[in-house]
């Protein structure tokens, strides 16, 4: 996989009532948080993403259902089941990312380093590999 991104095992502060995790800024997750959202009901046979982000930090877990992430660098991609509440996908840099095969019940969260800002987005592929130097 790229060193760009990165699977964290989040605590689960679990005991006999079920479970619990909590996730911080500049602690499990790797930079103070500005952004969260949450996308689900997403419809069978749908994909998202194709895009990358300039300057953004993101860290992506699947709390309930689970759905396929496609990483690129450039140069290399990698698939990434996200399909446990306790698995954080932490992508920084420039990475290309296409998610698909979310399961009915899949509620994709993610963290972000910064507000939504349309600038930071690179949503033509071509482009992408003229910015990391493809
Ligand atoms: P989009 O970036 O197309 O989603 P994805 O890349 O996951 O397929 O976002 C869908 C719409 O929501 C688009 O009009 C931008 C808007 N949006 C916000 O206003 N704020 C946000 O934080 C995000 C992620 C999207």
């Amino acid at each position: 996989m790229s060193d760009l991104v990165r699977l964290i095992d989040v605590p689960s502060l679990g005991d006999d009532r079920g479970s619990l995790v909590a996730l911080e800024g500049s602690e499990t997750v790797p930079f103070d948080i500005k952004r969260v959202y949450y996308i689900f009901g997403t419809k069978a046979g749908v994909s998202r993403g194709f895009h990358a982000h300039r300057a953004l930090k993101q860290v992506v877990v699947s709390v309930t259902g689970s759905c396929r992430m496609l990483l690129d660098d450039g140069k290399k991609k990698e698939e990434v089941l996200l399909d446990s509440p306790t698995k954080g996908l932490v992508i920084e840099g420039l990475v290309w990312r296409e998610i698909y095969d979310f399961t009915p019940d899949c509620v994709l969260l993610v963290l972000a380093s910064q507000k939504y800002d349309e600038a930071d987005y690179i949503r033509n592929y071509d482009d992408f590999l003229k910015v990391v130097g493809v």
